[in-house]
């Protein structure tokens, strides 16, 4: 799969094996998402552009890699989404943070747009939109073309758990963008909920139901 990264670290597998576990509540579950939002990021930033710098050690003055030109955006899709942030912003305190509400119809399954504000100029940066999970593909497509709409390019999509089908429908979509996915499950049942997924991420987020 082109443009796809399935980032199998030992460490993300292992902590994604618990949140799947129905019995894991709610504070470990959102320390979880976090957690592996952050281990994600890692991998998802490694071509941040750097450029060297003058910088004096106690010892000697140096040129060494400081992380520079686009600044970064970090655009979780609500609810869910928002669980990852904090993981992101660890790894980069700097980048701005935009929101997407959308929520999934619950008998067609298609997003509905409730809310929208980006950080400007969006053009400039290099953009992470954060969703941990990717069923149909419906909220990611609706959420990459919202902000390609408002002149977002440079655009990477993270998400936890990810269907084939969501895979397949964002990258037909939207082929330049980079997607990030912890591990690809094996289908969606009837209620276009993935297979074994983790359930509602949102629900299990926030402890509703
Ligand atoms: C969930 C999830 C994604 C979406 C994925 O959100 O967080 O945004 O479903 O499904 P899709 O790929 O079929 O569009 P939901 O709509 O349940 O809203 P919530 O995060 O507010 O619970
Ligand atoms: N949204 C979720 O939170 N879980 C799924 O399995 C599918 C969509």
């Amino acid at each position: 799969m082109e443009n796809v990264t399935i980032i199998s670290h030992p460490l993300i597998q292992h902590k994604i094996s618990i949140l799947r576990d129905k019995r894991t509540g709610t504070n470990e579950f959102r320390s979880l998402i976090e957690e592996i939002a952050m281990l994600m990021g890692y991998e998802a930033l490694r071509d941040l552009p750097v450029e060297d710098v003058e910088i004096e050690t106690p010892i000697e003055t140096c040129m060494t890699p400081m992380i520079s030109g686009k600044k970064l955006a970090v655009v979780p899709i609500l609810r869910a989404g928002l669980g990852m942030v904090n993981g992101i912003l660890a790894l980069v305190p700097s980048a701005k943070v935009g929101h997407i509400g959308l929520y999934r119809d619950e008998d067609t399954h298609e997003p509905h747009e409730y809310y929208c504000k980006l950080p400007t100029p969006i053009e400039l940066r290099t953009i992470v939109v954060t969703d941990p999970m990717l069923a149909t593909g419906g909220s990611a497509v609706a959420a990459v073309d919202f902000i390609k709409q408002h002149g977002g390019r440079h655009i990477k999509f993270m998400s936890i758990i990810a269907a084939p089908e969501g895979v397949k429908r964002l990258q037909k979509a939207h082929p330049d963008i980079q997607l990030y996915i912890g591990h690809l499950d094996r289908c969606l049942n009837e209620n276009a909920y993935i297979c074994p997924g983790l359930g509602d991420a949102g629900d299990r987020i926030f402890g509703t139901r």
